[in-house]
């Protein structure tokens, strides 16, 4: 007991000391990313050391230490987001020169420090947004990632920025910054981001408090060239100064995202656009309220092509003052190449409108309330040949739509149309034939609820999305309208996931599809053969849970497959469904048995097998003679089983065993001889005395219990029957019963010992061992033979 505990409280002791093991991570794919998300990981697990992409967010990693990476250094994407990182030590990534993507945001990090960057030279993405550092430090912290082009900063701490912070940041694209609390710049600190292209700043707390703090910031980031979004504003018309700061400057792309502002504000911000040399104007997620007193001088915006709205919310719409005249919209609308309008509950739009969208070669109007009818009315109330003459890209997803007759009788004038989207409106069904613009390309007719397709689908198109829809065929044979042509020979990008296709289609209409998505049908297989239809085929992606693994397909999945495509989605999305005991299994896991997988072959060997083995059993029956020897066993087991023969059952002398062929001399010779003698001798001979039915053996045995002894009559004949040697079997071991001397041999003709056949040993054996009577050939001693005879039958 003592011994116990002491050994308990060293281990225990020991246990503290050692460093305790790491938690494992096994979610990794073949590419080596590893998903090791929401796992309660409070450290940073053990993982393959060839890993090169590694999400940790959601975890409960506290600090990360000096040796947590050191053995990743393939390392290209590196997330940590969503965890409680408070302290990273100074050599934490020093060995991670491969990492491009790192993401360290919504951490607990007070300081950022240059240390832990200085060896990431080949960092691309870098995201420190939302922890509750206050600086950026004083140092130039991002100095060593010399090809960083999107860089996200800040959080509601951030209260300073330095001019030094972004030294050497030459290359970058994207910049982020969450400031809502900053309350110093150094006026040219993001002037220095010489090759920006989009900027994303939320500032709201200095555009309420600094006005110069905000311009100044603003004026550093308004880039003729590059896209300002500006997010997160709450503001009022006094606070709209800093903006005359970005249109002097001669800004060109605007986006406000999540505004909320009066509908007088936005009005005024309109009309300080006057002087402005926009091209884009955005509106995101913003939210406009009170009724508008001003009245809205539409502004010239000459140079506007673009115009991107996209959830924005009227409190009072039915009060936003009207446009003034038609021709003030003309002005605005005449140079637009690119209008969207999202998500903003628009249920109508003027044809009038519409005629005056000469440019427009892009058009969203997804995830509104159109319908059949007033779309119809949008688009100039089918008069095809003035509407929208330039348009390239339409997209009308998510809407009221329902009728295909509608919309491909809408589009068919657009002579430059290349892309349609149409997906999350409700069909149902489409008509046999359709007329399309010659020039369309893109078909996006996903989740339309569809239970078929026709030839309604355009020849023309490259890409076709079918996804999510109703389908149980993908039947697009035209045949009677081109018989040797292939049916899309463009298509190169399909897509049929999510319906309920049960087979892949056939691909021989496909002659150029170089992509294939067909996951999430209740697909069974898929073969060699198949697949050799898509000759150009690169990529498909086809996992689903409802395979049936046969062996030729799981094979074929195995082996094959993988030099034919290159497979999207990842293996493990592959599962059999049947048969049962692979039900749930990764067809890649899947382990058939010879006999599943080569049954015709396995089942040939096995009868092969037991038809030889039948054979050569029926053959080792026929030469050992085993057939005799179990009849004779069987006789002799039966014949013991019978109480012996009693003395006055005993009715005949002899009986005599002689092989048919000897049949003239037993008759002709012996039976006159012996029955007429003095006192006669009571023969049985089997032909004679035998009752006819009956076993033949039983009545040999019969007779031979039944007769005193044994005649046998021994010639080459006698040997070459098998009934005779069954009587000499027999007799023989009745003479171990009896142990008389039940048998007498005569010999007919001489029989040299090796003419007797092997299995006749028991003749050879009585042979040698009894005297026995030898028929002369010479007429002189016959009498002799007989009287020899007499005699011993009467002994
Ligand atoms: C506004 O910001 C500027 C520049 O950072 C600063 O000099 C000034 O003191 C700030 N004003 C207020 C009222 O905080
Ligand atoms: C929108 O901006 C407000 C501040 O103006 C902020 O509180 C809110 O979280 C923002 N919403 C989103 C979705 O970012
Ligand atoms: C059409 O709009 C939907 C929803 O806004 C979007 O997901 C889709 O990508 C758009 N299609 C095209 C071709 O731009
Ligand atoms: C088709 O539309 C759906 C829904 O808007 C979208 O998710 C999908 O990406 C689109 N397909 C293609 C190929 O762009
Ligand atoms: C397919 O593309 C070729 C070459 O761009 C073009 O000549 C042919 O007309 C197209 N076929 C169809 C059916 O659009
Ligand atoms: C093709 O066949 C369908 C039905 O078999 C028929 O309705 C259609 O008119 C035919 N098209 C042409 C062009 O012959
Ligand atoms: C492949 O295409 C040929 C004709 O191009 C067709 O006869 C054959 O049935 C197709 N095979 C499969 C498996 O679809």
């Amino acid at each position: 007991m003592f011994v116990f505990l002491t050994l308990l409280i060293l281990c225990w002791g020991l246990n503290d000391g050692f460093p305790h093991p790491k938690p494992k991570c096994d979610r990794c794919d073949e590419n080596f990313a590893c998903d090791c998300t929401s796992s309660n990981l409070q450290e940073v697990p053990d993982i393959s050391t060839s890993v090169k992409s590694l999400d940790l967010s959601f975890n409960e990693i506290k600090t990360i230490r000096q040796d947590d990476f050191c053995d990743y250094t393939h390392l290209e994407i590196l997330i940590l987001r969503s965890n409680i990182i408070s302290s990273i030590a100074e050599e934490g990534f020093s060995t991670l020169n491969k990492l491009e993507v790192l993401d360290l945001s919504d951490n607990q990090l007070n300081y950022l420090s240059e240390a832990w960057f200085d060896r990431l030279s080949s960092l691309k993405h870098l995201n420190v947004l939302g922890n509750r550092y206050e600086t950026l430090g004083k140092g130039s912290l991002f100095r060593s990632m010399t090809k960083l082009s999107t860089l996200m900063v800040g959080n509601q701490f951030l209260v300073s920025v330095f001019e030094s912070t972004f030294i050497g940041l030459n290359h970058l694209q994207s910049f982020v910054l969450y400031g809502s609390n900053l309350k110093s710049y150094q006026p040219g600190s993001f002037s220095q981001m010489t090759s920006i292209s989009e900027v994303t700043v939320s500032i709201n707390g200095p555009f309420q408090r600094n006005m110069t703090l905000t311009t100044a910031i603003l004026r550093d980031l308004s880039r003729p060239e590059a896209r300002l979004i500006l997010s997160d504003l709450r503001i009022s018309r006094e606070q709209l100064m800093p903006f005359q700061e970005l249109f002097r400057r001669g800004i060109r792309k605007i986006l406000l995202r999540n505004l909320t502002c009066s509908t007088d504000t936005i009005v005024f911000l309109f009309g300080m656009t006057q002087q402005s040399i926009l091209t884009s104007v955005g509106l995101e997620d913003c939210e406009f309220y009170g009724e508008p007193t001003l009245s809205l001088d539409f502004p010239k915006l000459d140079f506007v092509t673009e115009i991107y709205i996209k959830d924005v919310k009227l409190e009072k719409f039915y009060n936003f003052p009207a446009f003034h005249s038609i021709s003030s919209l003309i002005n605005l609308l005449k140079n637009i190449k690119r209008v969207a309008l999202i998500d903003s509950n628009v249920f109508a739009m003027p044809h009038e409108t519409t005629y005056l969208l000469i440019n427009v070669e892009y058009m969203d109007l997804s995830r509104n309330q159109f319908t059949d009818l007033t779309l119809r009315e949008a688009l100039c109330a089918g008069q095809f040949s003035i509407c929208l003459p330039s348009i390239k890209v339409f997209n009308i997803s998510s809407n009221y739509i329902r009728s295909f007759n509608t919309l491909s009788h809408l589009f068919q004038g657009m002579k430059r149309l290349t892309a349609l989207d149409v997906s999350l409106n409700v069909f149902h069904t489409m008509p046999q034939v359709c007329v399309w613009p010659q020039t369309l390309r893109y078909l996006n007719l996903s989740s339309c609820r569809l239970r078929e397709v026709t030839v309604c689908i355009p020849k023309t198109l490259h890409v076709l999305d079918l996804s999510y829809n109703d389908l149980t065929t993908l039947d697009l044979s035209y045949n009677n309208l081109t018989t040797f042509q292939h049916n899309m020979p463009n298509l190169t990008e399909l897509h049929l996931s999510g319906n309920r296709l049960k087979t892949l289609p056939g691909g021989k209409h496909f002659a150029h599809l170089e992509v294939l998505y067909i996951k999430g049908n209740p697909l069974i297989s898929f073969s060699g053969k198949q697949m050799s239809n898509y000759s150009s085929l690169m990529v498909m992606e086809a996992g689903t849970d409802t395979y049936v693994c046969s062996c030729e397909f799981v094979n074929f999945f195995k082996y094959e497959l993988g030099h034919l495509v290159r497979l999207k989605d990842r293996k493990q999305a592959y599962i059999c469904n049947s048969p049962f005991e692979l039900r749930g299994k990764e067809v890649a896991d899947a382990q058939l048995s010879v006999f599943e997988c080569h049954a015709p072959l396995a089942f040939s060997l096995l009868c092969a097998t037991v038809l030889v083995f039948v054979i050569s059993a029926m053959v080792m029956c026929h030469k050992l003679h085993i057939i005799w020897y179990l009849q004779m066993t069987w006789a002799w087991v039966q014949a013991k089983r019978r109480p012996a023969a009693r003395k006055d059952k005993v009715c005949y002398d002899a009986f005599v065993s002689y092989s048919e062929r000897d049949a003239e001399w037993v008759e002709e010779l012996l039976v006159p001889e012996l029955e007429g003698a003095e006192p006669p001798f009571r023969l049985c001979l089997h032909k004679r005395d035998f009752l006819p039915g009956g076993w033949i053996a039983d009545s040999i045995m019969a007779a031979i219990e039944k007769s005193q002894r044994t005649l046998f009559i021994v010639s080459q004949h006698f040997v070459q029957s098998d009934w005779c040697r069954y009587e000499l079997e027999y007799s023989h071991f009745r003479l171990f019963d009896a142990g008389s001397d039940a048998a007498i041999l005569i010999l007919l003709e001489p029989i040299p010992d090796s003419t007797i056949p092997k299995r006749f040993c028991k003749l050879r054996k009585v042979m040698n061992s009894r005297t026995y009577l030898e028929w002369p050939e010479d007429d002189s001693d016959k009498p002799r033979f007989w009287q020899s005879l007499r005699d011993t039958l009467r002994m």
